[in-house]
């Protein structure tokens, strides 16, 4: 448990009800966002909390293939309009998640044999179908996600390398690009925040697609940590090398996990542990956009991917705020008058 080194000797402010972490964020020009479910947006409690303080959303689930394109040709938006609606309604922004995975994609997908060309016009379709749909509406898109091997470093075996190998990748920034040219478009993946083979291949992956010209504009980095993070002197590094490439750097997918039931000396380590990582992002004018995996552990993904453990977001089960939201708070408010003069992007 060793990433808390910032600010670990500063108190952590506790902040009143009248001051949304929004609120807060919005003076620093920063996104600070949360994954959400479609078929929650119904729900008053959810829905109150997140307009209350998240100035930023991405469909958690809503605008996967599977989701957007269960039988070829047969879009279902309705969940992904939904989420859209809110966020317009509730003056918040959108990221979308995302054009290409090798994950939650429809059996059509999975199973289907068609030709190279064939392959080429279903991504392309797809991509500008969605893509066009919410032109305007969404701010930043994760066009690829998770593309490198963990094993390996180089690209993972999937459905869309196997069909067009690694042009798969270009293609898809292309066609997002026509879709919604004003569309900031991200590469995503996880345990590539720090130094290591992974981040290495990420890099490589974006300096390339970067030196050929393709439409990208960020690498997203999901910061699902464990209780055994990589330091914040590797993330520093490791983002500052990418924005010398000319890209943006977003925390896209951020989670703590921490083993079940959680103890009152863990949740303060979480807590400093999301501070340190919002620091980091107010530290550079290239990385402001701050979104985490949910908000409330009783919708995260976590207990149920990894058995005994959870607690990972910053409000609880009954929505109540926990350290890390005090945490978040407080580093939003320490910083204030310093990053007026230095709105981040996008
Ligand atoms: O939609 C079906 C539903 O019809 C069915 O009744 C139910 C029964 O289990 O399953 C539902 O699908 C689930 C889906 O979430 C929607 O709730 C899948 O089982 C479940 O596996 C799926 O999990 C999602 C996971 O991606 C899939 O890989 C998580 O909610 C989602 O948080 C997670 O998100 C990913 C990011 O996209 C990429 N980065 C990692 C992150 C965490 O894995």
């Amino acid at each position: 448990m060793k990433l808390p080194t910032l600010l670990t000797m500063c108190a952590i402010t506790t902040v009143s009800a009248d001051e949304p972490l929004r609120k807060l964020a919005d003076a620093h020009g920063i996104k600070i966002g949360a994954a959400v479910k479609g078929r929650l947006m119904s729900d008053e409690r959810y829905t109150a909390v997140l307009a209350r303080e998240f100035n930023a959303v991405t469909p958690e689930n809503d605008l996967k293939f599977e989701r957007v394109q269960p039988e070829r040709g047969k879009f279902t938006f309705e969940l992904a309009d939904g989420i859209v609606a809110f966020a317009e309604k509730n003056g918040m922004a959108v990221r979308g998640h995302a054009f290409v995975w090798h994950r939650q994609q429809p059996a059509w997908i999975m199973n289907g044999e068609f030709s190279k060309d064939e392959w080429r016009e279903i991504l392309e379709t797809h991509i500008r179908t969605v893509g066009t749909r919410y032109r305007g509406k969404i701010v930043q898109w994760d066009v690829v996600n998770e593309a490198i091997d963990d094993q390996t470093h180089g690209l993972r075996e999937s459905v869309w390398l196997k069909a067009l190998g690694p042009e798969y990748i270009e293609i898809a920034f292309r066609a997002a690009h026509a879709a919604d040219p004003e569309a900031r478009l991200f590469y995503n993946d996880y345990s590539g925040e720090g130094l290591g083979k992974k981040s290495d291949a990420i890099y490589e992956l974006a300096r390339d697609l970067k030196a050929r010209g393709v439409p990208i504009h960020g690498i997203g980095l999901q910061m699902h940590l464990t209780e055994k993070p990589p330091t914040i002197g590797a993330m520093r590094t490791n983002m500052d090398r990418l924005i010398e490439l000319g890209l943006e750097v977003a925390v896209t997918e951020m989670d703590v996990r921490l083993k079940t039931p959680a103890t009152e000396a863990q949740l303060a380590w979480q807590a400093e542990c999301y501070r340190d990582v919002l620091a980091l992002c107010m530290e550079k004018k290239r990385s402001g956009t701050f979104v985490l995996w949910g908000f409330t552990d009783r919708y995260s993904w976590v207990p149920t991917a990894f058995k005994g453990t959870g607690a990972a977001l910053i409000f609880d089960e009954n929505f109540s705020p926990k350290p890390a939201y005090q945490a978040l708070a407080g580093q939003l408010r320490r910083d204030e008058s310093l990053s007026k003069a230095h709105p981040h992007s996008p």
